[in-house]
C-alpha cells in the first residue's frame, strides 16, 4: 500500500496508477527500461554544463556558473546558505518577473533529499500559497511521486526554473532563465541530490541549455557535474511537465517510462555509493 497525497487516505499501486492516467500494464515495463543505453548527447559547446553520459562513468568537467556574471551577483549566490538564499529569492529584482509577483516560491521540501524534481515557475496558485506545485499539475505531480513510493517532502525537494510566476502562466523567457539559474544552481549544491528529474523544456533549457525538443532530450542519459572533488556527475532525467501530462494523456505513459527509468538510476546511484563507502567501523588515516 501507499500513502496517497490526501491525509488520511491509502491508495494501492494499480489506484494510484488510474489516478495518474496509466493501467497497471505499465508496472510490467519497469524491468525493461534500460539505464543508460540511449544515445550520448551533442551538447554545444556553448552549452553551459559539461554534460557527460551517465553510463561513461566519465569524470565531470567542474561546475561553471550558469549565467556570467560582470556584477559578482552569480557568485555571490554560489556562496548562500539556505538562510540567506531564502532572503535573497525574496527579495530579487534581477528580472522584471519580480513586478507582478505576489511572492518568490523558492521550493520545498527535505534539503538533504536524493531525489530534486524541477518544474518551469510558479504559476497563480503557487504565487498565492508561495510553495511549488500546489495546483493542478502539483495533484498530478504528486501522484506520479507516489506512484514510485515518493512523497513531497520525504528525500524529495521540488523547485523551479525560475522563481517568480510569470504573469499570465506564460513560459519563463530564456533571459529570466538564465537570471534566476544561480539560485537553482545554489539549490542543487546545497541539497546534493542523487538524482535530478527535469519536468517540461524550461526545466531542461534552465539545467541543460537548448539543446532540442523535449521529446528529444527524454530518454537520454545527462549528468549535471557534482561537487567540486567528486568524478561522478548527478543523473539527469528528463520528462514531460504534469500541466502538459494534464492536457496531453497518451504521454503520461511516456511520463511513467521515465520515472522507472529514474528510478531504476536511483537505485544504481545508491549501490554504487554504498560500494565506495568505507565498510564500517574502519576510519579516515
Ligand atoms: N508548474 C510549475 O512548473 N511549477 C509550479 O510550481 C507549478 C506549476
Amino acid at each position: 500500500m501507499i500513502a496517497s497525497n490526501r491525509p488520511g487516505t491509502r491508495l494501492t499501486r494499480v489506484q494510484l496508477l488510474r489516478e495518474i492516467g496509466l493501467s497497471p500494464q505499465w508496472q510490467l515495463r519497469e524491468s525493461t527500461v534500460a539505464v543508460g543505453a540511449t544515445p550520448a548527447v551533442t551538447a554545444s559547446p556553448e552549452a553551459a554544463l559539461a554534460l557527460r553520459g551517465v553510463a561513461e562513468k566519465a569524470a565531470v568537467a567542474p561546475a561553471q556558473p550558469l549565467v556570467p556574471t560582470a556584477d559578482g551577483r552569480a557568485e555571490e549566490i554560489a556562496a548562500m546558505g539556505w538562510a540567506q538564499l531564502r532572503e535573497s529569492v525574496a527579495s530579487c529584482r534581477a528580472c522584471a518577473l519580480c513586478q507582478e509577483r505576489r511572492q518568490a516560491v523558492l521550493g520545498v521540501g527535505d534539503v538533504t533529499a536524493d531525489w530534486l524534481f524541477i518544474g518551469e515557475g510558479p504559476g497563480a496558485e503557487e504565487d498565492a500559497r508561495g510553495e511549488p506545485f500546489v495546483g493542478p499539475a502539483g495533484k498530478l505531480l504528486d501522484a506520479m511521486l507516489a506512484a514510485i513510493d515518493l512523497q513531497r517532502g520525504d528525500d524529495v525537494y521540488i523547485a523551479n526554473a525560475v522563481k517568480c510566476r510569470p504573469p499570465g502562466n506564460r513560459t519563463p523567457d530564456p533571459a529570466e532563465i538564465a537570471t534566476c539559474a544561480p539560485y537553482l544552481k545554489r539549490q542543487i549544491a546545497l541539497i546534493q541530490p542523487r538524482l535530478i528529474v527535469l519536468l517540461g523544456r524550461a526545466a531542461a533549457h534552465a539545467l541543460l541549455g537548448d539543446l532540442g525538443s523535449l521529446a528529444s532530450l527524454r530518454g537520454q542519459s545527462f549528468a549535471y557535474p557534482a561537487r567540486a572533488g567528486s568524478a561522478r556527475g548527478i543523473p539527469v532525467v528528463v520528462t514531460y511537465h504534469p500541466a502538459y501530462l494534464l492536457r496531453t494523456l497518451p504521454d503520461k505513459a511516456k511520463a511513467w517510462e521515465d520515472l522507472c527509468r529514474a528510478r531504476a538510476l536511483m537505485r544504481t546511484a545508491k549501490a554504487s555509493a554504498a560500494e565506495s563507502a568505507p565498510p564500517s567501523g574502519t576510519r579516515p588515516t
